[in-house]
């Protein structure tokens, strides 16, 4: 059993750590080792942007490789949903208390997971997949994915608690890091974050004196959607997958 929290299933028996390249990208269904040797040679393979070289190993569950500038999904029959999650629902597989799921609302197969988690009255943008990979570097705060939020809250906020959302949140679980912070109404705050500490954005709203009446993920790195009505999914497209994979980003993955 892995000792990060932060890791989800969906890799299979190959969970495990880095491996040589060519194994890697065979697996993924991009040529024969033989053929990815020769392709690492001709430098048309990079990991995390720098150019391979034979004998480089990678961790599918951590680096992004590129095979002609193009990223390459380690999972190929990988399925990923976007839900806008309706209030009401809660972020997980099976409720014990016997409340409406997330999964409810999406296909039974294949099996798919949430990545992350939004609060049971939380609204909209909500990732759900099979692909244990990405699923860990969407949601490693690390990887610095970005996610929007629309929050409606209690009284008005004044440029000086704005200031405080965006520098730097004093929490019982330590201070958040640098947001973005926009007041688009007069108890409207678009509020952009990396992390994913618990309740976080209740947390930094009423720490400033603002709790929040309604809140709504409106943005997952490249990822919205206004179309997309309260308890609908669809799939991602591919170019969706390589828009997510790409605001993944490679420089502030963890040290190995
Ligand atoms: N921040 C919260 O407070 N709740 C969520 O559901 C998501 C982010």
């Amino acid at each position: 059993m892995s000792e990060d929290p932060f890791r989800l299933p969906g890799l299979g028996d190959d969970e495990g750590g880095p491996e040589r390249l060519q194994k890697v990208l065979a697996r993924a269904g991009v040529a024969s080792r033989r053929v990815i040797e020769d392709m690492i040679v001709a430098k048309r393979v990079s990991v995390n942007g720098q150019i391979a070289t034979l004998g480089d190993k990678a961790d599918p569950l951590v680096d992004t490789i590129e095979v002609d500038g193009s990223v390459i999904s380690l999972m190929p029959d990988a399925i990923t949903y976007l839900l806008n999650k309706p209030a009401g629902t809660i972020t997980t597989s099976d409720d014990p208390q016997g409340r409406p799921t997330v999964i409810e609302l999406v296909p039974a197969e294949p099996r798919v997971f949430p990545v992350g988690r939004l609060d049971f009255d939380t609204e909209g943008l909500l990732l759900l997949t099979n692909d244990g990979g990405m699923a860990h570097r969407l949601t490693h705060p690390s990887f610095g994915v970005e996610k929007e939020y629309l929050a409606h809250v209690e009284g008005a906020p004044k440029p000086g608690a704005l200031r405080i959302l965006r520098q730097g949140v004093e929490l019982d679980d330590g201070v958040t890091a640098p947001a973005q912070a926009a007041l688009i109404g007069d108890n409207m705050i678009r509020l952009t974050i990396h992390e994913g500490k618990n309740r976080q954005v209740r947390r930094m709203c009423a720490a400033v004196g603002h709790p929040v009446l309604r809140l709504v993920r409106t943005r997952i790195g490249p990822l919205a959607d206004r179309q997309l009505a309260p308890g609908q999914w669809r799939s991602l497209t591919n170019d969706e997958v390589i828009g997510l994979q790409k605001s993944i980003n490679p420089n502030t993955a963890p040290e190995r």
